[in-house]
């Protein structure tokens, strides 16, 4: 490359050797001080022009929104915030930017609020709070990388296509190209997927998971990491129709072995994000800072952003099973003072994220997991336990975000996975390669899959989903 990226300029001592550097500006003061941003990092470099040596066309253009590339010394700064600046001898306007085009949008010098970003998510990026939050979610996908590769799991690659609804909710989108004016109809006057692409009804994948095992019962450890997608309903800060997941599979492993690696895991890729992504992480923090102060004392948090990010990695999670869980839920004050939407009065309750949350922030104040859940609440591959009513399936429940992790050990015995099936109206049709797995050396193993938005939120302090993910997808809303 010709040019030097900023980070690696703000780490230069002043020297008289020449750099070029480009970038977008960000603020242009005085005809004199260009705020220059080129997304390498969350710092702007400073660049100062005498503006009588350039041409007034020149100074014109030097406006914010616009690309262009400055060559200069690199000196030591005279002014406050920086260390260094550059000293101006040449500035190439590469792409200008219009100043009554860039004041009709998030580019403009002004507060916006993070809605309005949202309609204009081509542009975000390019301002600090998006800048800092994608950074560090590119930092976190490689720490997941990292923290598998060097434990000894292989990364496969689950199809996004799929015939089968691995977590048996109904909660698909449909991959078809009949035309949907004309479909092909069958002798009942259905719609008949035999002439469909694949010859069957196939949809985009919700989990890798079953597939996912299918290759642990080969390679022993693996993990999938890609986008999944479900049509549910859900308009909150914590649900995206297209989601990335990280799902380890481990043979020979157990629902406490299970636990553990998700634990080991969550803190590992928390403790990279201290230490890889410093500065914005400063720069994240004190924008939460500001957030705060708008709420409620009540609704404040107690700690900072890398305080509850330090507290995660010094502390065990709680581990308790859904039975003491209900009991907890059960007696507290939200429960008795009917301020939970939805009240706990028996055993055998889904656990809403209003309890998830009171359990993590409230009574625990730490992260919690949560494991041998009621059978009838969860999906038909985890396994049974002998009491016959619950099953090995765990959940994480973090500060903030309620549930980021899901898992369990899976059912290893083929008849009582048949049974479950058939109990609950799983098409053993569509899964008879999952089910066959159980006759060629089944043997105990277990996985999980993290959300990784719930992750990059619980990292960053973002509180809407939509704002951790390039584009998100939502019900409603799939622009751009
Ligand atoms: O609990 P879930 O549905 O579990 C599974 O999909 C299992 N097959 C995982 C496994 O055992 N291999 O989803 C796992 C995690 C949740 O804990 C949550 O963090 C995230 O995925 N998640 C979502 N994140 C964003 N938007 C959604 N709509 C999500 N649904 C689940
Ligand atoms: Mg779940």
């Amino acid at each position: 490359m010709q040019h030097t990226e900023i980070t690696e300029l703000l780490k230069t001592e002043p020297s008289l050797h020449e750099i070029t550097v480009k970038g977008w500006v960000r603020a242009f003061r005085s005809n004199r001080f260009i705020a220059l941003n080129d997304g390498s990092t969350i710092k702007n470099l400073q660049c100062v022009v005498d503006f009588e040596n350039f041409e007034e066309e020149t100074l014109k253009k030097i406006n914010v929104g616009a690309a262009i590339e400055v060559s200069g010394v690199l000196v030591e700064s005279q002014g406050k915030g920086q260390a260094v600046e550059v000293q101006v001898s040449k500035i190439t306007i590469l792409g200008e930017a219009d100043p009554e085009d860039v004041k009709l949008t998030i580019l403009s010098p002004k507060r916006h609020s993070l809605e309005t970003l949202r309609e204009q998510a081509h542009l975000r990026v390019r301002t600090n709070t998006f800048g800092a939050v994608m950074r560090t979610r590119s930092k976190l996908a490689f720490a997941v990388h990292e923290y598998f590769q060097k434990n000894g799991f292989n990364y496969m690659h689950s199809p996004i296509i799929t015939g089968s609804d691995a977590e048996g909710a109904g909660e698909m989108f449909r991959v078809s190209n009949l035309d949907p004016k004309k479909p092909p109809l069958d002798d009942e006057g259905k719609i008949d997927y035999k002439q469909d692409f694949f010859g069957k009804e196939t949809n985009l994948t919700v989990s890798g998971q079953l597939e996912g095992e299918t290759y642990a019962m080969g390679l022993g450890k693996i993990y999938t990491f890609g986008p999944t997608f479900r049509a549910e309903n859900s308009n909150t800060s914590r649900h995206l129709a297209e989601f990335w997941m990280i799902e380890p599979e481990m043979a020979f492993c157990d629902l406490d072995g299970n636990m553990d690696l998700a634990e080991d895991f969550i803190k590992y890729i928390i403790k990279y994000a201290l230490e890889h992504c410093a500065d914005d992480l400063e720069f994240l923090e004190n924008r939460l800072l500001q957030v705060e102060k708008t709420k409620p004392q009540a609704e404040r948090s107690e700690m900072a952003l890398r305080e509850k990010m330090k507290f995660v990695l010094e502390n065990n999670f709680k581990r308790v099973t859904y039975t003491e869980a209900i009991e907890i839920l059960k007696n507290s004050k939200p429960n008795k003072k009917k301020k939970f939407k939805y009240i706990i009065d028996e055993w055998g309750a889904d656990l809403q994220s209003e309890h998830e949350r009171f359990l993590v922030e409230k009574h625990f104040k730490c992260p919690v997991i949560l494991f041998d859940y009621p059978a009838k609440i969860k999906a038909f591959y985890m396994r049974l336990n002998d009491d016959g009513k619950t099953v090995r399936a765990m959940d994480v429940l973090f500060p903030g975000i309620g549930e980021i992790v899901g898992g369990s050990q899976r059912e290893e015995r083929y008849d009582v996975l048949k049974e479950k099936m058939e109990s609950m109206g799983i098409d053993e049709k569509e899964l008879w390669w999952y089910l066959e797995l159980r006759k060629f050396g089944t043997c105990v193993h277990s996985g999980f899959g993290l959300g990784f938005e719930r992750m990059v939120q619980f990292v960053t302090g973002m509180g809407n989903i939509r704002d951790v993910i390039p584009y998100p997808r939502t019900p409603g809303n799939a622009e751009f």
